[in-house]
């Protein structure tokens, strides 16, 4: 077994509607760690600049309102300013806005912080593009989690219809793919495989055999799962 001296983290990075979010959460729930949903944290400061009037081309007001947004998580709800943000967030216009403010540098350094202080005891499983490069490069295991363009837009348009929002499969696939050039091109922690992460291919994978995957691997360092 080895011997671990800080709070061990599982990195899943990956492009957009890869499933990063539901493994996460089914890998920290079966090793009963904690959870960052990092994606939220800049859906977030996107949300909150459309209600506050911040221009998207404002860094530095962005960055001022990444670092000072009053968040909250807890039982699969997110809360902002104390109201319950969690379907808000989900919009595909806030995660285009998301995408387009995570470009900027000082936004980016606003949240580092506010993502490391996730990492508290027994472990910490975190979702994102950067997790395994920027954020948490010392991470034990490292997933960048990765599935065809048409799969990934078939799931984001049943997880938008599930939560009774509009979706339309063409708009959604130009979407994905103009999002993922954005997050791939950027100078900024860009979207980008860690140099030690491990390539999961999830196109014909189900969400078990996915989650089996991370946690075999995980146990193969010689951890096990409680
Ligand atoms: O759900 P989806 O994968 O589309 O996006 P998300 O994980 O909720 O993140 C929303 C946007 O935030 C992404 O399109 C990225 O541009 C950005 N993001 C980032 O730059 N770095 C992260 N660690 C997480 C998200």
């Amino acid at each position: 077994m080895q011997s671990q001296s800080i709070t061990p983290v599982i990195t899943i990075d990956g492009p957009t509607a890869s499933g990063k979010g539901t493994i996460a959460h089914k890998v920290a729930e079966t090793l009963g760690w904690t959870v960052l949903d990092s994606g939220a944290l800049y859906r977030l400061t996107a949300l909150a600049s459309c209600q506050q009037g911040v221009d998207a081309a404002d860094e530095t007001g962005l960055a001022s309102l990444a670092a000072q947004l009053d968040i909250r998580f807890h039982a699969g709800l997110v809360w902002l300013d104390g109201q319950d943000v969690t379907e808000a967030i989900r919009q595909e216009a806030i995660g285009n806005l998301a995408s387009q403010i995570a470009a900027l540098l000082p936004v980016r350094q606003a949240l580092l912080e506010r993502q490391r202080a996730f990492r508290t005891a027994p472990g910490l499983v975190a979702d994102g593009r950067d997790m395994g490069t920027v954020v948490f490069p010392d991470a034990c295991l490292k997933i960048f989690l990765v599935a065809d363009a048409q799969a990934r837009a078939e799931r984001r348009c049943k997880q938008l219809k599930d939560k009774g929002f509009p979706a339309n499969l063409t708009l959604l696939l130009e979407d994905l793919l103009a999002r993922d050039e954005r997050d791939r091109q950027r100078t900024n922690a860009p979207l980008l495989a860690a140099t030690d992460s491990h390539t999961v291919d999830s196109s014909n994978l189900t969400i078990d055999e996915t989650v089996k995957v991370v946690l075999d691997l995980w146990s193969n360092l010689g951890f096990r799962a409680r």
